[in-house]
């Protein structure tokens, strides 16, 4: 009997799973689901500056370690999330404890410790995630006010110094051809040009109310690409506003994931990574208000880890060729 990773093996294909490193430890199922069924893994969090970074003169890498191994031992491709983000920071970290130049060591010393660790494991990290504004100006970051927009080339380079891994810009709502996207577009355009070591943009595809185009989203990536830059849809879930899902919402979900492989497959993206194992593992059930605002079941496997109709369809859009 197949599985969505040996049908993705043989289409040259890589499906994941964003995990987590309890779940991994503590659940049969989860740990079987993973292993079985994806070749592709991201940490959910285990790889943010928060939980790597108890106290500011130590790191805790044994969650991180814990999925990473897991992938490593298990040929599959891994990828690092996240090296600079303006989220899930380390509660002791206050800014004004320093000044700019400090900020700047702070942070290099913080990427070539993390990236450096995983030299030969990691294969591809977003260095840089969600930079940009939903109105596609540089997002206002403690990064931005300290260092300046030259953060981003600053990051990428620091982390092509410790590292051979595939360096990616990652975002959301950047899924279509949009005011984003655009922006991203140029962003990514004038980093390039500038000798900027960045090799792709991961889309997250977090496609809850409402759902980016196939056609846009394989637009989008067709131009990236030629702008040289590899696209792999990086944390796809797909939700329904809360009270508002279709009555075959399983069905219309499953023709979404297929539809959304096609297009990329099509648009030469050859990676898509899902927001978790399973629909007991996701953030929407969790997430601050997301629990009230979407239906809490994206995922290609249900609460009891049997395959969902999004699971059939993703498995024949990869059989497709
Ligand atoms: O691990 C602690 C636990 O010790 C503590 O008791 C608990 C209560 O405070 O918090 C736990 O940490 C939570 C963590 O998830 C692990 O469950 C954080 O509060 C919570 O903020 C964190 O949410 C994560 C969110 O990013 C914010 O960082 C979600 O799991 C994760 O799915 C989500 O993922 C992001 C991507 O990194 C970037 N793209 C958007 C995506 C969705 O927001």
């Amino acid at each position: 009997e197949s599985t969505l990773r040996t049908v993705a093996d043989s289409n040259e294909f890589r499906i994941g799973a964003a995990l987590d490193p309890d779940a991994l430890r503590v659940d049969p199922s989860y740990w079987k689901t993973a292993k079985n069924e994806f070749n592709a893994v991201t940490p959910e969090n285990a790889l943010k500056m928060g939980p790597l970074r108890p106290s500011r003169h130590t790191y805790d890498f044994a969650d991180a370690d814990a999925i990473v191994n897991f992938g490593v031992e298990h040929d599959m491709y891994v990828r690092g999330h996240t090296l600079v983000w303006h989220n899930q920071k380390p509660g002791w970290f206050q800014a004004w404890d320093y000044t700019p130049d400090q900020l700047r060591t702070f942070l290099r010393d913080h990427i070539h410790t993390v990236a450096g660790r995983y030299r030969a494991k990691i294969d591809a990290w977003d260095v840089v995630n969600e930079a940009v504004a939903d109105d596609g100006s540089l997002r206002e970051t403690v990064w931005s006010d300290a260092l300046g927009e030259d953060y981003l080339a600053d990051a990428f380079r620091w982390a092509d110094e410790v590292t051979d891994a595939d360096l990616y810009y990652n975002d959301y709502g950047a899924d279509e051809v949009n005011q984003k996207s655009d922006a991203i577009y140029d962003l990514l355009e004038d980093l390039l040009a500038d000798g900027v070591p960045i090799d792709g943009v991961g889309l997250q595809l977090h496609a809850l109310g409402d759902h980016p185009d196939p056609e846009s989203i394989a637009e989008n990536i067709e131009r990236f690409r030629d702008l040289g830059l590899d696209v792999q849809i990086t944390e796809m879930d797909v939700a329904f506003h809360a009270g508002e899902a279709p009555a075959d919402a399983d069905e219309v979900q499953a023709d979404y994931y297929r539809e959304v492989v096609e297009a990329c497959r099509d648009a030469g993206c050859d990676t898509l990574v899902t927001w978790g194992v399973h629909d007991g593992s996701s953030w929407l059930r969790s997430f601050k208000d997301f629990g009230e605002r979407y239906t809490g079941d994206p995922l290609l496997f249900d609460d009891r880890y049997d395959e969902k109709p999004a699971y059939d369809a993703v498995k024949a859009a990869l059989a497709e060729r």
